[in-house]
């Protein structure tokens, strides 16, 4: 009883990547059943390829935080809170099971209140978030489908390499420093290989991907208080 505990707990740690200190950044939803690949149409799926590490500042890992970094990126909450499409579903492995994605947010261009709306027209980059907290799995990292897509005309599907490109759009405007709502946020990333596989298998639209999975780490370097509690990095 004793080593069957032992094994799968040590297959467990070796799953776990990127281990530092108590927390860890993700676990392999693999591990668990899951999958790096979301359930976008019967047989086919979108890459889950960004995860906001475990290890980054709890505040950014919420509903609110991830909204408030993602405006600081340049995205926003769909047009007008119509949703264009249906949900998809992922599996990440921390014994949830299959869970519909928590938000989904666009492109802004520049205008927080309409730019979503034109992102709607003309296309642009989108993100869906799943979230492993699981009792598997409960790191708090925050998985997400990125990809860039046509226009409305175009039936609003995903562009020629618009995973990869998604995905590499995002990164590029997260990395460093970054300010939206008084919260300054500093962005590290780095690509992991052998989580998602390579091609257009299995991927929705037929659309192939390179199988990188960028994983991101976000710390929130201040927040909007202004109270002299201001640096306690406790309650973020
Ligand atoms: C996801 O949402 C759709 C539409 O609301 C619902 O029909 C479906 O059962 C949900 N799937 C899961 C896995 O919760
Ligand atoms: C991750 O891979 C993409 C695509 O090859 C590349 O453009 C990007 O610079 C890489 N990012 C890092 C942090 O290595």
């Amino acid at each position: 009883m004793l080593s069957i505990l032992r094994t799968s707990l040590s297959g467990l740690l070796m799953g776990a990547l990127y281990v530092r200190a108590s927390a860890v950044a993700f676990i392999d939803p693999r591990i668990g059943g899951g999958s790096l690949l979301d359930d976008a149409a019967p047989g086919l799926g979108e890459p889950l390829n960004i995860i906001v590490s475990g290890l980054s500042s709890p505040g950014v890992l919420t509903d609110s935080g991830i909204t408030n970094y993602a405006k600081a990126l340049g995205f926003s909450i769909e047009c007008l809170g119509i949703h264009l499409g249906a949900p998809q579903s992922a599996n990440l492995g921390d014994g949830n099971g299959p869970v519909n994605q928590t938000m989904e947010l666009r492109q802004d261009f520049g205008d927080a209140e309409v730019g979503t709306c034109l992102e709607t027209l003309i296309g642009g980059n989108h993100f869906r978030v799943f979230r492993q907290n699981g009792p598997l799995a409960n790191t708090g990292a925050l998985f997400l489908a990125a990809s860039r897509e046509e226009d409305l005309e175009e039936g609003h599907t995903i562009i020629p390499d618009g995973y990869n490109i998604g995905r590499d759009q995002f990164v590029a405007d997260a990395l460093g420093q970054r300010t939206f709502g008084g919260f300054v946020y500093s962005t590290t990333a780095e690509n992991i290989t052998g989580l998602l596989p390579v091609g257009s298998t299995g991927i929705n639209h037929g659309i192939a991907i390179d199988g990188i999975v960028t994983l991101i780490t976000v710390t929130i370097l201040a927040t909007p208080k202004a109270s002299p509690d201001f640096f306690d990095q406790s309650d973020i």
